[in-house]
Formats: C-alpha cells, structure tokens, sequence
C-alpha cells in the first residue's frame, strides 16, 4: 500500500507523508491471511536459518495485539502449523513494545533453564484493525511477521546483557481499540462508530515515545556498563522516523548504526522489531559480539530497551 494508493482515498499527500514519518509504503495481508500464518511463514524461515526443526523448539511464544481469535492464543496455532503438537505456546499483548518485552522474557526462560529453545515471534495484521478513513492513522501502519529463536548454549558470555521496561496504563485510550474488550462489548452501535479500529493521540504518543526510548536507552546503557561508542547497531521499533530521528539526536548515536525500514514497512508493532534484525543479518553485517540496542514503546503505553550481544 502506497502513499499514491492512499491520496486515492484520503486527504493527504505524499510529500505529508514521508516529511512527518517516512513512511512511502506498507505490505497488507491478503485477504485470507492471518497472523498465524505469517507467523508460521516467518517461524519456518527462522528454522531453516538455525537448521533447526519444529519440534527442538520448547515453547513458543506470539507478541500481537492482532491475534486471529481472541482466543485461543495465535502461538496455539502457528505451533500446530509448523506440526510441534504438543508443545506449550502462548500470546503477550503489549502492543509495539511485544518484542521488546519479549525478548527479556525468552532470554530470562532460557537461561533459567526453564527451556533449551524459545521461539519468540512478532506479528500483526494492521490493516484488519485500520480505519481507512482516519487519516491520522491510517498511514501509519502495515503488516508483517518476524521470528526469532532464544537458544541456551553452553558458552559461558551471555547475550542478554541489560534491559529496562516500563508501563504506564492511567490512559488506555491514548492508543487503543476501544471496542470489542470486557469493558466495551460489541454493539451495532460500537461497529458503526468503527470503535473496532484502531484508534490514537498521535501528538502524546509522539513526545512519550521520544522521551522513553532516550531514558530507557540510558539506563540500559549504564546498567550494562556500555557507552554509546559500545553499540554497533540499534534496532529500534519502526513507528515514525522523526521519533527514531530525535530518539538518536539526543542519545548521540551516529545514524549509520541505526537500522530503518519504515520506508517500506511502515509501522508493523510487534513484528517491526524482529522484521527490521531479519534485514539486518541478511545484510550479512552483524558480527559475533556485536552489541545491539533495541529500543520502542507502544500501547499501553509501554515501552522499554534491551541490550543485547550478538552470537549466532
Ligand atoms: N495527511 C495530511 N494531513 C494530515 C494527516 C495526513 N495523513 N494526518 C494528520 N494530518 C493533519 C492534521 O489534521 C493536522 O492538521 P491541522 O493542523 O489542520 O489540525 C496536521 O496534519 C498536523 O497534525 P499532527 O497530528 O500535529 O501531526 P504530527 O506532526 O504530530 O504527525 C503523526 C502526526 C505522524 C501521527 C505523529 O504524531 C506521530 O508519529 N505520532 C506517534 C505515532 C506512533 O508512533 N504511533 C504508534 C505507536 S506504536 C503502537 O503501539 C501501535
């Protein structure tokens, strides 16, 4: 979906467009795909890079606000997809910052000895949950999957390095679906009233996100012992590229360590994350050791960083 196919039907521009977020086009999902079955195509993708099969993964988990069903858990099914009957798997809905709290999540699993192998994946079907006449944010967002696998090895230097999360839940609907949950059930009248979209204060995301991403980094940072100049590569979540922009601007980070896809993506929240690594170890550029930086904030709100070291 590109800016000219949204001029077609709204009243904005290209030039708005990439000047506000640098977004020029997203993907949607066809209209009878899901999030499993990205999730299954992302899953089956990750396996094949780890020469890995289905069923030497312990657990899988899904970060989506855009889950198939309300329930049962989108995991359920993509672990039935990929044939790892059997094993446990399950959702977490915390909007953009699913990955980011995920990771933290797989890692701690692992490392507790919990489980060998996670599958930690981000996915989202956006573009059910758009309301294509809101300009203010019909733009903004796409879909996609991404997977990943947390594996524990017996080399003692450990990837997860750091990480620091946060929530702040006084204001829900500063970015929500307001309908459809306990506390707004579907009426005839929510539909009409598109309250099964999407839904967001863009000028209060926008100065949170900013503000978060640059704390959080911080104390990651110093927790983790690293500076700036330690970090070869941030990732951080795709949502506009004016707020990654001032986020590096005022952590002083040069922008040629900064992974962005939103020109082709737009924002894919729980999946812009993993999306974004994928790219970046098909560059070929990471190296073992490396030190990446992830970074984002979503719904909730949430947010939070993760430093970790890299060894595949
Ligand atoms: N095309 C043209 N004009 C537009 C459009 C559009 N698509 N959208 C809004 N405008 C207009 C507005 O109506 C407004 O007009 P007015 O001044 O006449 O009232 C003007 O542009 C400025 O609007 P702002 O909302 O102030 O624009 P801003 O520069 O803040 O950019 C944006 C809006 C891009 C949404 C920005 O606020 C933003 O990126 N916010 C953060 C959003 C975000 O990150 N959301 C995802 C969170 S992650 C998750 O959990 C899903």
């Amino acid at each position: 979906m590109s800016n000219a196919d949204f001029e077609r039907i709204l009243d904005t521009s290209d030039e708005w467009i990439v000047t506000r977020t640098g977004m020029r086009e997203r993907r949607y999902a066809a209209a009878d795909e899901a999030s499993s079955d990205m999730s299954t195509h992302a899953a089956r993708h990750a396996l094949e890079r780890a020469g890995l099969q289905a069923g030497e993964i312990d657990c899988y988990i899904v970060a989506t606000v855009t889950p198939d069903y309300q329930f049962p858990a989108t995991a359920c099914i993509v672990a039935a997809n990929l044939g790892a009957i059997g094993r446990p798997a399950f959702d977490m809905e915390i909007a953009c910052s699913g990955f980011i709290y995920g990771l933290p999540l797989a890692s701690s699993l692992v490392r507790s000895g919990v489980f060998r192998r996670v599958m930690l994946i981000g996915v989202e079907t956006l573009s059910r949950v758009t309301n294509m006449t809101d300009r203010g944010t019909a733009i903004l967002f796409g879909d996609g999957a991404g997977a990943t696998i947390v594996e524990r090895t017996d080399a003692g230097d450990d990837s997860f390095l750091m990480c620091e999360l946060g929530a702040d839940g006084r204001n829900p609907e500063l970015l929500c679906i307001p309908g459809g949950g306990s506390r707004h059930p579907w009426t005839p009248e929510r539909i009409a009233l598109q309250q099964d979209k999407l839904q967001m204060n863009g000028r209060e995301i926008y100065r949170y996100a900013v503000n978060k991403m640059v704390e959080t980094s911080r104390v990651v940072l110093e927790r983790a012992g690293l500076t700036t100049d330690d970090i070869d590569v941030v990732i951080p979540h795709q949502a506009n590229a004016r707020i990654i922009e001032a986020a590096a601007k005022r952590l002083n980070i040069a922008r040629s360590k900064i992974v962005m896809n939103i020109d082709r993506f737009g924002n894919t929240s729980a999946a812009s994350i993993p999306i974004a690594l994928s790219e970046t170890i098909e560059r070929g550029t990471l190296r073992n050791n490396d030190h990446i930086l992830f970074t984002g904030f979503g719904g909730g709100l949430s947010w939070g960083s993760v430093a970790w070291r890299w060894s595949a």
